[in-house]
């Protein structure tokens, strides 16, 4: 981590806010009309050519999700899925689904052997770990329904650079190395990915942009019926994998009505089942409701403590009850009102971390990643989208389609394979999350919009597995509460709690001896060994006078592009 985190404008700001209540000057990119703020600077500028040229929001995430694709392979993609919130300008709000689902002959025991023991890595990796993939019915949906200009105009830039390739950087070239091995183990040493790439190395993606210019011109139709489909089910059966030629045509995304509250004057606009990430935020946020936190002070011991609570008991929730709405009834009425969320709360004290086990019980090892990508856009009439997506793992499955140019998902290890036994990334699940044919499995994915007195005012998400909540959460409070300039929220350590395991996750850097001891003393464990970033959040901030900020992760290569 770097010095980011200690900023003494940060420091300046805070206290700033303190004293007034003003804006929070911008510390970010600001333009005037129109903003993308995602994962590379080469998606970034697709995006925002598409809105330059008379495109509107709709249009620019079809070519963002499409350039990530081709420019962030780690986690964009076309062989995964993802969520979408909107705004429209005129106030409408939306979302849609286009998580992957489980294979029609798949079944609640598929990753268990006879002893009724969970397989190792069959749901992590290689072809038994991959869903059917939504991102290309994703787009397309929301092309037809709301996008502006042609389908294949939208895609010719992101065809151009596959065929023009991308440059390795830094930061990617350390991902690719660390995940070298197993890729060549799952998809072959001679995999385009199974290489040694330095930062500068061009990579160019001539398969890629053979299917991108087949989906440009046969839409969704090209990618789930006829010949690709064919190769795809094919592809992944010759490997042992589920996946048919039915599943491919039967997929469908789905529009959804997005959780939407309120958190004082500031209405919240998130993701529905079968992503967890607007219900367990809609939690956090009415559990810490009635504190007023910007007295506790950002980052500060009470701060952490009343977070770290609320996010204990709502994960909690998470893992119990939370799964495809359209498979199990969840009971939102009841974990959602404010008579439940107080009682959930009634336990606690500033004098003494609640432990895990009062909550429930169990006891595992965390596995945190950092896959999933999110990218934020406004376009220059104000219609804002929030998007993330995913692989699920880095490279998702590891199943790399030289033919196709693309990776497959891992979708299948969100799931829980067992009641009671972690996924990879630690979440234990139950009943509600069980595998069915045809069935979404649960997600973290928190794309996020939020309205401060009636306008438009944040858009954010991030990926980081089940991170992904606690980060979004902590983002819009840091603007809000401790009044933080975008970028300066984005940049903001982070800590996380889940419930399970029972220890609080700092970032390494930007939280004080103090502060964790004074947590120690009140019984919180710490995890003090691991010390990984927490998320990469892309953000922008509308300004009083109608300009935006952008907020670009420094933990990755994430940019803001716009005019
Ligand atoms: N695969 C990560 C998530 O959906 O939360």
């Amino acid at each position: 981590m770097k010095s980011y985190l200690k900023s003494p404008l940060l420091l300046a700001v805070l206290l700033l806010n303190l004293c007034c209540k003003t804006e929070t000057p911008p510390s970010g990119l600001v333009t005037k009309n129109a903003m993308v703020v995602s994962a590379r600077q080469e998606a970034s500028a697709i995006g925002s050519a598409i809105l330059a040229k008379g495109g509107n929001a709709f249009d620019a995430m079809v070519a963002t999700e499409l350039a990530l694709a081709v420019a962030y392979p780690f986690a964009g993609n076309l062989g995964g899925g993802g969520f979408m919130v909107y705004r429209k300008a005129n106030g409408d709000v939306g979302s849609i689904d286009y998580r992957e689902k489980a294979p029609a002959s798949a079944h609640r025991d598929l990753y268990l052997d006879e002893a009724g023991n969970v397989i190792p890595g069959m749901s992590t990796l290689g072809a038994t770990a991959v869903g059917v993939p939504g991102t290309i019915a994703g787009i397309t949906e929301v092309h037809a329904k709301m996008g502006s200009l042609p389908f294949d105009e939208i895609l010719a830039p992101v065809i151009a650079l596959a065929k023009k390739g991308v440059v390795v950087t830094e930061k990617q070239a350390k991902s690719m190395a660390s995940q070298r091995e197993i890729i060549a183990k799952i998809s072959g040493e001679q995999s385009l990915f199974a290489q040694h790439y330095v930062a500068g190395d061009t990579i160019k993606y001539p398969a890629l942009a053979t299917t991108l210019a087949a989906i440009a011109k046969g839409g969704r139709k090209a990618f789930y019926e006829g010949e690709m489909a064919e190769k795809i089910a094919a592809f992944i059966q010759e490997r042992g994998g589920f996946i048919t030629r039915e599943d491919l045509a039967n997929y469908e995304a789905v529009w959804r009505q997005p959780v939407i509250f309120n958190y004082k004057d500031l209405r919240i606009i998130s993701m529905s089942p079968p992503s967890s990430g607007g219900v367990t935020m809609h939690q956090i946020f009415k559990m810490i409701e009635p504190y007023n936190m910007k007295d506790f002070g950002h980052n500060s011991p009470q701060s952490i403590q009343l977070f770290t609570e609320a996010s204990r008991r709502a994960y909690a929730d998470r893992n119990f009850f939370l799964g495809d709405p359209d498979f199990s009834p969840i009971p939102l009425d009841v974990l959602l009102s404010d008579a439940y969320l107080k009682e959930r709360m009634s336990n606690f004290s500033f004098d003494k971390a609640t432990l895990s086990s009062e909550v429930s019980h169990g006891a595992i090892q965390i596995m945190e990643s950092e896959e999933t990508t999110h990218y934020s856009i406004v376009d220059q009439d104000g219609n804002a989208v929030s998007v993330t997506t995913t692989l699920n793992g880095a490279f998702g499955s590891k199943l790399y389609s030289e033919e196709l140019g693309f990776f497959f998902n891992n979708e299948m290890d969100d799931f829980s394979a067992k009641a009671g036994v972690p996924n990879m990334f630690g979440l234990i699940g139950a009943e509600a999350n069980s595998i069915a044919p045809g069935k979404r499995m649960l997600s973290s994915m928190t794309p996020t919009i939020v309205e401060k007195e009636g306008k438009l005012w944040l858009v954010v998400g991030t990926p980081g597995g089940s991170t992904i909540i606690t980060a979004v959460a902590q983002t819009i409070l840091n603007a809000y509460e401790h009044g933080l300039s975008m970028q300066d929220a984005v940049n903001a350590p982070r800590f996380h709690h889940q419930w399970l395991p029972d220890t609080v996750i700092f970032e390494p850097e930007g939280f004080s001896k103090n502060t964790l001891s004074t947590l120690k003393e009140k019984g919180y464990l710490i995890n003090e060994e691991r010390t990984r970033i927490i998320g990469k959040v892309d953000a922008i901030r509308v300004l009083e006078n109608g300009q935006l900020e952008a907020g670009a992760d420094p933990r990755g290569d994430d940019a803001a592009v716009g005019f």
